[in-house]
């Protein structure tokens, strides 16, 4: 194949890149995004082979169906509440394919005598390694902290600052003595790669586990950003411009990702690192709460009969119950009655950004009834129920009212303003920060026990007997 060719599909792989990426910006066009990413990545790994020349196609095509089938099957078998479980693992092995193509570049350096290697490649090579190191081992925690086999709790270890600090400067130190010496020697060479590679996977580790289980959506999204950064400099070893791009829009696109969620919960990125957040202080249970009242889908369903106005505030327990469908039975059934219904969306509800809005959009929602949290936020105190379907820490009053709260200056959706409040989860259990919920105790709150689509079914029901 002629290089204006290849050249050619590299620049069209860049340009899907590019609008595959603006693609998932919005809902409505997020699946077409989705694949116009993927074919690029497709177009971009076959074009790379080809020019290689060295591969044989039924390699090509053996490494495409064995990918491909092991994909479809992950993609197939994973629930949408193990979707951020699944992008960890993704970005880890992005991490780790990254830090193995530079230590193969260095392997090969090696073999030909050490001297074959710019000090641009080193660099590069070494930040991929260190970098793909650190997303690799900090993704697969993440991944076990989030699909709980890992506890979520944050694991602080004393001094773990300094000792992460000693863990960089070893590491520095490999890379300055690999590049200061004139005559790299094998043995030298190999001393540095092994102790920058065994450190960054260490470092990997001792990076996440000291954060919390609530905020492993800002963790993970910073490691896709990283997982991005250790392809751009494997790309830059490599010579290889797509990668650069590639890398440069995921490492990009994370970072924004990344700061769009600490802005949500009113933190940055440092305190979410380095801060040990909802360890010490989770609490909430029964003996918390004073004023609690609770009532069965019968009476509920009297008093959203009546309602001219109603908000429904969808969280983590709604993906859990997968109860996204008979919510929206029930909002069709409110404004069939004549009352108004939005669906109220916190930028952190769920487990991922966006996680919301993709499960009412999988019940066909229409896009027009849902409201970010800036928009719908000044109508609660006009509105007359908010049915809030298992959502937690982004209506919990004391980000607002108590300085101490881990959550405190959090935006929250100001549910408490409206004139009843229905609250349906299982217990009175603390959400994914594990604190006590001071909306709970209010006079016009309601708490209404049960599984979400089992408590969301039955209101169904009721107001249907009550229609009759
Ligand atoms: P949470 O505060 O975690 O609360 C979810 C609630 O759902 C729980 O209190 C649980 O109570 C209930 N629940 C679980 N399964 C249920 C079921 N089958 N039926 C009914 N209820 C069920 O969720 P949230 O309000 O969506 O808040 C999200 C949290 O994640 C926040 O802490 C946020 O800061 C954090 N976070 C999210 C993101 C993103 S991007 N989404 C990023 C960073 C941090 P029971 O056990 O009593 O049922």
């Amino acid at each position: 194949m002629s290089g204006n060719l290849i050249a050619l599909l590299y620049l069209a792989s860049a340009v899907l890149f590019i609008f595959g990426l603006k693609g998932l910006t919005r809902v409505k066009t997020a699946r077409r995004g989705n694949a116009m990413a993927a074919a690029a990545m497709l177009l971009a790994g076959i074009t790379t082979l080809v020019e290689m020349g060295k591969v044989d196609y039924r390699w090509i095509l053996a490494g495409l169906v064995v990918g491909g089938t092991i994909g479809l099957i992950a993609a197939l078998k994973v629930a949408m509440t193990s979707m951020p479980e699944m992008v960890a693992l993704f970005n880890g092995f992005g991490g780790g394919a990254s830090a193995l193509v530079a230590l193969s570049v260095f392997s090969l350096a090696l073999m030909e005598g050490g001297t074959s290697l710019a000090l641009s490649s080193s660099v590069s090579g070494f930040l991929s390694v260190f970098i793909g190191g650190v997303t690799l081992t900090g993704s697969l925690v993440a991944f076990g902290k989030l699909s709980g086999k890992l506890g979520g709790a944050p694991v602080v270890l004393p001094g773990r600052h300094w000792i992460n600090a000693a863990l960089l400067l070893v590491i520095l130190g490999a890379v300055a003595s690999f590049l200061m010496s004139s005559e790299a020697t094998s043995s030298a060479m190999v001393t540095s790669f092994l102790i920058v590679t065994a450190l960054s996977l260490v470092l990997g580790v001792l990076m996440v586990i000291p954060i919390g289980g609530a905020d492993m959506p800002v963790v993970i999204s910073l490691l896709n950003s990283l997982s991005g950064v250790a392809a751009a400099a494997t790309g830059f070893v490599l010579a290889h411009n797509l990668l650069i791009i590639g890398g440069a829009l995921v490492g990009a696109s994370g970072l924004i990702l990344t700061q769009i969620m600490c802005v949500a919960m009113n933190r940055t990125l440092g305190n979410v690192l380095f801060s040990g957040f909802g360890g010490a202080t989770a609490s909430g249970d029964s003996r918390d709460y004073q004023n609690i009242t609770s009532c069965g889908p019968e009476e509920a369903a009297m008093v959203l009969e009546s309602a001219g106005s109603v908000i429904m505030v969808p969280g983590y327990g709604l993906a859990v119950a997968q109860a996204q469908h008979v919510a929206r039975e029930l909002g069709d059934l409110l404004e069939a009655r004549g009352a108004r219904v939005s669906y109220a969306i916190h930028p952190v509800a769920g487990r991922m950004p966006g996680h919301m809005n993709v499960l009412l959009a999988d019940a066909d929602v229409p896009y027009e009834k849902l409201f970010e949290m800036d928009a719908i936020n000044s109508d609660f105190k006009t509105t007359d129920v908010v049915l809030v379907v298992g959502a937690n820490d982004v209506v919990n009053p004391a980000a607002e009212t108590d300085p101490n709260s881990p959550i405190a200056g959090m935006p929250i959706l100001k549910c408490y303003e409206a004139q009843t409040v229905m609250m349906i989860k299982r217990s009175l259990s603390p959400g994914f920060a594990g604190i006590k919920n001071t909306l709970f105790d209010n006079d016009n709150t309601m708490m209404i026990f049960g599984d979400a689509k089992a408590v969301l079914q039955g209101l169904v029901a009721e107001l249907k007997e009550l229609a009759h």
